[in-house]
């Protein structure tokens, strides 16, 4: 067994702690990463945000080729979906790109070690491996833990890794569902929703709240749920899911208060927890706090001296690039002393078709702030590149303080909304107005000028409209 000490340890090689391994290796720290899978890239690069968006892509194509092609004066006589080819594509899209961040930790002599990470001291981590045996003490000056997050469990829901299953099986399904039910209408529901109604499921969706994407702006929400009943999928909201079993065939769906529902496929996708098993944070007095997170400072510091944690671990939204820009501020501020992470400006994108996505306050945010505001909308079916595009479904809407006209948010359903909503973001990064955005000039023609009529229609003058 090796000792060896680092300036930083970092457990977990997800978007969060790979990439604060690389940044903490550019600043000169000796940096060892622990990672209990063979592949380094975490939930997101391995079974996460990477292959769903493979999938998102081949299904969307498929559904294009089949219904959409039409329209530009493209015909076939036959198009196949052929799902193991579009599974194949997507493991070597991912073996590819986790390949990819071995090769990074190469070129920053990042030290890579196989196994989970248990602290033995606050400065003290063993890496223990799949049989339990420890197969390195490692000493750190800092401990940093990324370990993420996993799907949470509901009760009465009982995963059987086939039928019953989470985004990691959903990602994997060998062939395409009859019917598959979907618990849970967030992001994840949504996204391998659609990829499987795209190839032919018939989807029913099932939500807690009154509507889809409850977190975001219910204009948004509104409308998306519009566009995915066109799609095709249907949705119960306002149930209660009590429960989910197999059954000879198939599954068996509960709803309190409604009748089950019969299926051959089940999504779980009830939102996500923090994951802390194995690290045994015990040892160094750290407790999680009420909702099972480790709890930190505005610098990522836990009350234990040397340890910091970021991501999903941590408060906050759990997305892989608000992680990213925890991992590198928390380890600048371990070299240099001051960080900070603008957690106004983090974009939420979900890769529907079309995508939607927001930054910044939602219009009900802003009106239970008591904070007035100034609205702007544009629709992309008065865009010409979108009609060029055949993709005209959707809006961009700006928010800006009314007295400043800072801009205070951005809301996107639309083609590329998820490249869009950086311009936004970008705008409230800079603390600039929704003037600022209106006279900055946008190629022609591009999805883009959807951005820049929004900020025109804060101030009641867009152009095209
Ligand atoms: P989520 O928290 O976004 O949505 C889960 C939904 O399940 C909620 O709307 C909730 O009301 C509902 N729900 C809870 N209990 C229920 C019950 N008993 N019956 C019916 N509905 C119930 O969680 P999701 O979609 O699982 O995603 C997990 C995390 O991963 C989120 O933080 C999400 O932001 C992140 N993620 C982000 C993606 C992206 O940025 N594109 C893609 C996938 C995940």
């Amino acid at each position: 067994m090796s000792s060896t000490t680092f300036d930083l340890i970092v457990i977990g090689a997800g978007p969060g702690g790979y990439i604060a391994s690389i940044r903490a290796a550019q600043l000169g720290l000796s940096v060892a990463c622990i990672e209990k899978e063979d592949r380094l890239g975490g939930t997101c690069l391995r079974v996460g945000c990477i292959p769903s968006k493979a999938l998102l892509e081949s299904s969307e194509l498929y559904h294009e080729a089949k219904d959409g092609f039409d329209r530009h004066g493209i015909a076939f006589t036959e198009v196949k979906a052929d799902v193991a080819k579009m599974l194949a594509r997507k493991d070597t899209i991912v073996k590819t790109l986790t390949g990819g961040i071995d090769g990074l930790f190469k070129k920053h002599k990042i030290q890579r070690f196989v196994g989970t990470g248990r602290f033995v001291a606050r400065n003290k981590v063993a890496v223990v491996a799949a049989d339990g045996s420890v197969t390195h003490e490692l000493a750190g000056r800092n401990i940093l833990v990324a370990t993420g997050s996993v799907s949470a469990p509901l009760k009465g829901v009982a995963l059987d890794g086939d039928r019953i299953g989470t985004s990691t099986e959903a990602l994997s399904w060998p062939a395409v569902p009859q019917h598959l039910v979907v618990i849970g209408a967030g992001a994840i529901g949504l996204e391998m929703g659609s990829v499987w109604a795209r190839l032919g499921a018939k989807v029913t969706v099932l939500e807690y709240a009154d509507r889809v994407l409850a977190a975001m702006d219910q204009e948004v929400s509104a409308l998306a749920k519009k566009l995915f009943e066109k799609q095709g999928l249907s949705f119960q909201l306002g149930v209660k899911v009590t429960g989910a079993r197999t059954t000879a065939n198939g599954a068996t769906v509960d709803i309190e208060g409604k009748p089950s529902i019969d299926c051959d496929r089940v999504l779980l996708a009830v939102g996500r927890r923090p994951n802390v098993e194995g690290l045994n944070i015990e040892a160094i007095g750290l407790k999680l706090d009420e909702r099972g997170r480790i709890p930190v400072d505005h610098h990522f510091r836990t009350p234990v001296l040397g340890v910091f944690a970021i991501g999903d671990v941590v408060r906050g939204a759990m997305l892989a690039h608000k992680a990213e820009e925890e991992g590198v501020a928390c380890v600048e501020f371990i070299a240099k002393g001051h960080c900070h992470v603008n957690y106004d400006a983090i974009p939420n994108v979900v890769y529907t078709s079309p995508e939607i996505a927001s930054v910044g306050k939602t219009e009900e945010e802003l009106k239970a702030a008591g904070i007035p505001y100034r609205k702007g909308s544009f629709p992309f079916m008065a865009n010409a590149r979108a009609r060029a595009l055949g993709h005209t479904d959707g809006f961009v809407k700006i928010l800006a303080h009314k007295d400043t006209d800072r801009v205070l948010g951005g809301h996107i359903v639309g083609p590329r909304a998820g490249d869009l909503i950086a311009e936004i973001a970008m705008a409230m990064e800079f603390g600039a107005s929704s003037e600022d955005v209106a006279r900055t000039c946008h190629a022609h023609p591009t999805l883009a000028e959807v951005v820049k009529e929004a900020a025109l229609a804060v101030d009641g003058r867009p152009l095209n409209i």
